[in-house]
Protein backbone atom coordinates (compact mmCIF):
# COMPACT_ATOMS: atom_id res chain seq x y z
CA UNK A 1 0.00 0.00 0.00
CA UNK A 2 1.48 3.28 -0.87
CA UNK A 3 1.24 6.12 1.80
CA UNK A 4 -1.00 9.18 0.25
CA UNK A 5 0.85 12.47 0.24
CA UNK A 6 -0.71 15.60 0.03
CA UNK A 7 1.78 18.78 -0.47
CA UNK A 8 0.92 22.49 -0.49
CA UNK A 9 2.95 24.51 -2.88
CA UNK A 10 2.82 28.01 -1.60
CA UNK A 11 4.49 29.57 -4.76
CA UNK A 12 5.57 33.21 -4.76
CA UNK A 13 2.97 33.82 -1.37
CA UNK A 14 3.11 34.65 2.06
CA UNK A 15 5.87 36.67 3.95
CA UNK A 16 7.38 35.14 7.01
CA UNK A 17 4.46 36.75 9.20
CA UNK A 18 1.75 34.78 6.79
CA UNK A 19 3.65 31.69 6.55
CA UNK A 20 3.72 31.27 10.08
CA UNK A 21 0.20 32.06 11.30
CA UNK A 22 -1.06 29.58 8.12
CA UNK A 23 1.54 26.54 9.47
CA UNK A 24 -0.39 27.70 13.23
CA UNK A 25 -3.44 27.10 11.37
CA UNK A 26 -2.88 23.12 10.27
CA UNK A 27 -0.80 22.44 13.01
CA UNK A 28 -4.29 22.71 15.14
CA UNK A 29 -5.92 19.65 12.94
CA UNK A 30 -2.59 17.96 11.69
CA UNK A 31 0.52 18.02 14.18
CA UNK A 32 -0.05 14.71 15.18
CA UNK A 33 -0.04 12.92 12.05
CA UNK A 34 -2.60 11.18 9.54
CA UNK A 35 -2.56 8.20 7.63
CA UNK A 36 -2.15 11.10 4.85
CA UNK A 37 1.85 12.19 4.33
CA UNK A 38 1.28 15.68 4.84
CA UNK A 39 4.24 18.35 3.26
CA UNK A 40 3.80 22.22 3.28
CA UNK A 41 6.51 23.84 0.89
CA UNK A 42 6.89 27.75 1.62
CA UNK A 43 8.82 30.22 -0.16
CA UNK A 44 12.73 29.88 0.44
CA UNK A 45 12.74 33.41 2.78
CA UNK A 46 10.04 31.15 5.01
CA UNK A 47 11.37 27.88 5.32
CA UNK A 48 13.46 28.87 8.88
CA UNK A 49 10.38 30.01 10.59
CA UNK A 50 7.67 27.50 9.48
CA UNK A 51 10.15 24.17 9.79
CA UNK A 52 10.83 25.73 13.64
CA UNK A 53 7.01 25.88 14.21
CA UNK A 54 6.96 22.21 13.00
CA UNK A 55 9.61 20.49 15.36
CA UNK A 56 7.73 17.88 16.94
CA UNK A 57 5.26 17.86 14.49
CA UNK A 58 4.56 15.13 11.55
CA UNK A 59 4.34 17.83 8.73
CA UNK A 60 7.68 17.77 6.85
CA UNK A 61 9.09 20.52 5.31
CA UNK A 62 9.71 21.08 1.46
CA UNK A 63 11.10 23.55 -0.46
CA UNK A 64 10.04 24.74 -3.82
CA UNK A 65 13.04 24.38 -6.17
CA UNK A 66 17.27 23.63 -5.71
CA UNK A 67 20.39 24.36 -7.84
CA UNK A 68 22.32 21.55 -9.39
CA UNK A 69 25.27 22.90 -8.03
CA UNK A 70 27.14 21.93 -4.83
CA UNK A 71 28.04 25.49 -3.53
CA UNK A 72 29.88 28.36 -4.94
CA UNK A 73 29.26 30.98 -7.50
CA UNK A 74 25.99 30.72 -8.33
CA UNK A 75 23.83 34.23 -8.06
CA UNK A 76 20.24 33.59 -6.89
CA UNK A 77 20.57 30.23 -6.56
CA UNK A 78 20.06 28.12 -3.14
CA UNK A 79 21.55 24.83 -2.37
CA UNK A 80 21.29 21.12 -0.93
CA UNK A 81 23.02 22.08 2.25
CA UNK A 82 21.66 25.23 2.60
CA UNK A 83 17.89 23.02 2.47
CA UNK A 84 19.56 20.19 4.85
CA UNK A 85 20.72 22.94 7.28
CA UNK A 86 16.68 23.90 7.78
CA UNK A 87 15.54 20.78 8.10
CA UNK A 88 13.88 20.14 4.53
CA UNK A 89 13.06 16.52 3.51
CA UNK A 90 11.26 17.13 -0.07
CA UNK A 91 12.37 19.64 -2.96
CA UNK A 92 9.36 19.96 -5.73
CA UNK A 93 11.64 20.06 -9.14
CA UNK A 94 10.87 20.58 -12.75
CA UNK A 95 7.25 22.55 -11.67
CA UNK A 96 5.85 23.91 -15.20
CA UNK A 97 6.17 27.02 -13.89
CA UNK A 98 10.23 26.54 -14.09
CA UNK A 99 9.72 24.95 -17.19
CA UNK A 100 7.35 27.24 -18.84
CA UNK A 101 9.14 31.08 -17.34
CA UNK A 102 12.69 29.97 -16.46
CA UNK A 103 13.28 27.57 -19.49
CA UNK A 104 13.97 24.58 -16.72
CA UNK A 105 14.51 21.59 -19.81
CA UNK A 106 14.52 18.14 -18.81
CA UNK A 107 18.13 18.06 -19.17
CA UNK A 108 18.54 20.29 -15.58
CA UNK A 109 15.58 19.11 -13.62
CA UNK A 110 17.57 15.59 -14.34
CA UNK A 111 20.92 17.31 -12.91
CA UNK A 112 18.79 18.56 -10.16
CA UNK A 113 16.97 15.35 -9.38
CA UNK A 114 20.22 13.34 -9.17
CA UNK A 115 21.82 15.86 -6.93
CA UNK A 116 18.67 15.61 -4.35
CA UNK A 117 18.50 12.09 -4.61
CA UNK A 118 22.62 11.96 -3.64
CA UNK A 119 22.03 14.45 -1.15
CA UNK A 120 19.05 12.51 0.70
CA UNK A 121 16.62 14.86 0.04
CA UNK A 122 13.46 14.04 -2.06
CA UNK A 123 12.80 15.25 -4.91
CA UNK A 124 8.83 15.51 -5.80
CA UNK A 125 9.18 15.99 -10.15
CA UNK A 126 6.59 17.60 -11.66
CA UNK A 127 5.28 16.90 -15.10
CA UNK A 128 2.99 17.23 -17.52
CA UNK A 129 1.03 18.31 -20.80
CA UNK A 130 0.08 21.97 -22.15
CA UNK A 131 -3.55 22.25 -23.35
CA UNK A 132 -1.76 22.25 -27.07
CA UNK A 133 -0.29 18.93 -26.29
CA UNK A 134 -3.29 17.66 -25.47
CA UNK A 135 -5.52 18.98 -28.45
CA UNK A 136 -2.72 17.66 -30.53
CA UNK A 137 -3.44 14.10 -29.01
CA UNK A 138 0.54 14.39 -27.66
CA UNK A 139 -0.64 13.82 -23.96
CA UNK A 140 1.52 10.77 -23.57
CA UNK A 141 4.28 11.61 -26.11
CA UNK A 142 5.21 14.70 -24.02
CA UNK A 143 4.42 12.95 -20.29
CA UNK A 144 6.68 9.73 -21.76
CA UNK A 145 9.49 12.00 -22.32
CA UNK A 146 9.71 14.37 -19.28
CA UNK A 147 9.27 11.17 -16.53
CA UNK A 148 12.68 9.45 -18.56
CA UNK A 149 14.41 12.63 -19.18
CA UNK A 150 13.65 13.62 -15.86
CA UNK A 151 14.88 10.65 -14.18
CA UNK A 152 17.18 9.34 -16.31
CA UNK A 153 20.18 7.43 -14.89
CA UNK A 154 17.95 7.41 -11.60
CA UNK A 155 19.09 3.47 -9.84
CA UNK A 156 16.52 1.37 -9.11
CA UNK A 157 17.11 2.21 -5.06
CA UNK A 158 17.29 5.83 -5.14
CA UNK A 159 13.77 5.69 -6.66
CA UNK A 160 11.97 4.91 -3.65
CA UNK A 161 12.90 8.22 -2.45
CA UNK A 162 11.37 9.68 -5.82
CA UNK A 163 7.93 11.21 -5.86
CA UNK A 164 6.20 12.18 -8.96
CA UNK A 165 3.75 14.89 -9.64
CA UNK A 166 1.60 14.66 -12.53
CA UNK A 167 0.48 18.71 -13.74
CA UNK A 168 -1.51 18.94 -16.47
CA UNK A 169 -0.61 22.78 -17.24
CA UNK A 170 -4.38 23.19 -18.25
CA UNK A 171 -5.77 22.65 -15.08
CA UNK A 172 -2.97 24.93 -12.56
CA UNK A 173 -4.71 27.91 -11.43
CA UNK A 174 -7.25 27.76 -14.39
CA UNK A 175 -10.31 26.43 -11.63
CA UNK A 176 -10.25 23.40 -14.60
CA UNK A 177 -9.67 20.32 -12.72
CA UNK A 178 -8.88 17.39 -15.20
CA UNK A 179 -11.93 14.59 -14.44
CA UNK A 180 -10.43 11.70 -12.31
CA UNK A 181 -10.96 9.44 -15.26
CA UNK A 182 -8.09 11.87 -16.88
CA UNK A 183 -6.13 12.22 -14.15
CA UNK A 184 -6.10 8.28 -14.01
CA UNK A 185 -5.51 7.27 -17.35
CA UNK A 186 -2.25 9.85 -16.93
CA UNK A 187 -1.30 8.25 -13.72
CA UNK A 188 -1.45 4.83 -14.88
CA UNK A 189 0.39 5.30 -18.13
CA UNK A 190 3.32 6.99 -16.17
CA UNK A 191 3.67 3.80 -13.35
CA UNK A 192 3.85 1.80 -17.01
CA UNK A 193 6.97 4.02 -17.80
CA UNK A 194 8.07 3.09 -14.23
CA UNK A 195 7.47 -0.73 -14.64
CA UNK A 196 9.99 -0.13 -17.87
CA UNK A 197 12.73 2.36 -16.39
CA UNK A 198 13.05 0.72 -12.87
CA UNK A 199 10.87 -3.06 -12.45
CA UNK A 200 7.93 -4.08 -10.95
CA UNK A 201 8.47 -3.38 -7.13
CA UNK A 202 9.87 -0.05 -6.90
CA UNK A 203 7.50 1.13 -9.97
CA UNK A 204 4.52 -0.01 -7.66
CA UNK A 205 5.69 1.30 -4.61
CA UNK A 206 6.40 4.96 -6.18
CA UNK A 207 3.95 7.93 -5.21
CA UNK A 208 2.38 9.92 -8.14
CA UNK A 209 1.02 12.76 -6.91
CA UNK A 210 -2.09 14.90 -9.33
CA UNK A 211 -1.70 18.40 -8.96
CA UNK A 212 -4.35 21.84 -10.56
CA UNK A 213 -7.12 23.43 -9.20
CA UNK A 214 -7.14 20.16 -6.72
CA UNK A 215 -9.21 21.77 -4.12
CA UNK A 216 -11.72 19.97 -0.97
CA UNK A 217 -14.53 19.54 -3.29
CA UNK A 218 -12.72 17.37 -5.66
CA UNK A 219 -10.05 15.81 -3.76
CA UNK A 220 -12.20 12.71 -2.85
CA UNK A 221 -13.04 11.96 -6.04
CA UNK A 222 -9.12 12.24 -7.65
CA UNK A 223 -7.48 10.64 -4.51
CA UNK A 224 -9.69 7.41 -5.29
CA UNK A 225 -8.59 6.58 -8.29
CA UNK A 226 -6.28 3.66 -7.98
CA UNK A 227 -2.92 5.15 -9.33
CA UNK A 228 -3.35 8.60 -7.50
CA UNK A 229 -1.16 8.67 -4.91
CA UNK A 230 -1.71 12.02 -3.35
CA UNK A 231 -2.38 15.88 -4.36
CA UNK A 232 -0.05 19.12 -5.10
CA UNK A 233 -1.64 21.76 -4.02
CA UNK A 234 -1.28 25.57 -5.14
CA UNK A 235 -4.22 28.22 -4.20
CA UNK A 236 -6.10 25.79 -2.22
CA UNK A 237 -3.11 25.13 0.31
CA UNK A 238 -2.95 29.09 1.29
CA UNK A 239 -5.38 28.97 3.39
CA UNK A 240 -5.54 26.64 6.17
CA UNK A 241 -8.80 25.34 6.50
CA UNK A 242 -9.25 24.36 2.49
CA UNK A 243 -6.12 22.49 3.16
CA UNK A 244 -6.87 20.51 6.05
CA UNK A 245 -10.13 19.44 4.03
CA UNK A 246 -7.63 17.91 1.12
CA UNK A 247 -6.12 15.96 3.91
CA UNK A 248 -8.88 14.78 5.14
CA UNK A 249 -10.18 14.20 1.96
CA UNK A 250 -7.34 11.72 1.18
CA UNK A 251 -7.56 9.71 4.85
P1 LIG B 1 -3.27 25.08 -8.31
O1 LIG B 1 -3.71 24.11 -7.23
O2 LIG B 1 -3.36 26.50 -7.87
O3 LIG B 1 -3.95 24.81 -9.60
O4 LIG B 1 -1.70 24.81 -8.54
C1 LIG B 1 -1.27 23.53 -8.74
C2 LIG B 1 0.21 23.52 -8.71
O5 LIG B 1 0.85 24.04 -9.61
C3 LIG B 1 0.87 22.89 -7.57
O6 LIG B 1 2.24 22.75 -7.79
Amino acid sequence: MRKKIIAGNWKMNKTVGDAVALVEGLKMDLAQGTDVEVVVCPPFTALQAVGEKLTNTQIKLGAQNMSSEDDGAYTGEISHTMLKDLFVKYVILGHSERRQYYKETDFWVNKKVKKALEKNLRPIVCVGEKLEDREAGNTEKVVEAQVRGSLADVTAEQFENVVIAYEPVWAIGTGKTATSAQAQEVHAFIRGILRDMTGEKAANGLRIQYGGSMKASNAKDLLSQPDIDGGLIGGAALDARSFIDIVKAGM
